[in-house]
């Protein structure tokens, strides 16, 4: 991290969290949740430490977003715990449960930006409503943080005004501006040509290897989880079907295992 990001994030007036040793930055026990009838998460079990990209895979409607969505305590589970930094999040206050999500980086599935906002402003956002950095020195933060995700030459531009590649760019930025030390990115190459979604992956490990986060990335693009993650969990019937590497999906003998394999492959 650089000298002018390392002073601003000193700045952020955020309670420090109890960061108890051994603690993981997120860890899941069985998660369970079910819209009226429809069961989608059936008792998730998940850990993620720091450091460590996990990627969630998974075909269209097996309930990726809604887990992120619950991890961020955006919604709530029936049953089952998210401890962040071994917090419980369920039924804690909201002033703490805000204090816990400002360490959280995520960038959205759709609407990755405010559409009324600029470049600029949508980066700065997090920062002029969750600290007290000063106008000039939020600037400059906001002008590191646009470079390190190759769009500062952009700032004033409006987000229909850039490609869907360059939104997320910009979504990443400000999914770090509060430096956060959890990372959930839902669809992060979704809808981009390869060369660009390659481009967001080598991003993606760049910034990790910046951050050193523990981060969730939720995507149906193999290749993409291949490159960025360590370890890959494939979502399927409200469960995960299987957790691991890369290498131990591809030699799995599950015949839903293997034909997601194949499919995406
Ligand atoms: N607020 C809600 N009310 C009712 N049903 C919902 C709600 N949110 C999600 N669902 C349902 O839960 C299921 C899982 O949705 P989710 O958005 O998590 O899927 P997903 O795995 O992210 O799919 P995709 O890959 O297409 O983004 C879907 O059937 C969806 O219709
Ligand atoms: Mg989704």
């Amino acid at each position: 991290m650089n000298g002018v990001m390392e002073r601003a994030s000193k700045r952020i007036v955020i309670e420090q969290l109890e960061k108890t040793n051994g603690e993981p930055p997120v860890m899941i026990r069985g998660l369970h949740k079910a819209f009226g009838d429809q069961v989608v998460l059936n008792g998730i079990d998940l850990t993620v430490a720091r450091g460590e990209t996990l990627a969630v895979l998974g075909r269209s409607g097996t309930g990726k977003s809604v887990l992120l969505r619950i991890i961020i305590g955006l919604e709530k589970p029936d049953a089952g715990e998210v401890s962040i930094h071994g917090q419980e999040i369920n039924g804690i206050k909201s002033a703490r449960l805000n204090e816990i999500r400002r360490k959280m980086g995520f960038l959205f599935q759709q609407a990755a930006l405010y559409d009324s906002l600029t470049v600029e402003e949508n980066v700065a956002f997090p920062l002029k409503h969750n600290t007290n950095i000063p106008e000039s020195e939020r600037h400059d933060l906001v002008g590191q943080l646009l470079k390190s995700v190759g769009m500062e030459d952009d700032l004033k531009k409006m987000p229909s005004d850039i490609s869907g590649g360059m939104q997320k760019r910009v979504g990443l930025a400000r999914a770090l501006a509060l430096d956060p030390d959890i990372l959930l990115l839902d669809e992060p190459t979704a809808g981009l040509d390869p060369i660009t979604s390659g481009e967001i992956d080598e991003l993606i490990l760049k910034l990790q290897k910046e951050h050193a986060m523990a981060s969730i990335v939720v995507t149906h693009d193999l290749q993409s989880a291949k490159t960025i993650a360590g370890r890959l969990a494939l979502l399927h019937e409200g469960n995960i079907v299987i957790e691991g590497a890369f290498a131990d999906l591809e030699k799995s003998g599950d015949k839903f295992v293997s034909e997601f394999m194949r499919r995406d492959n």
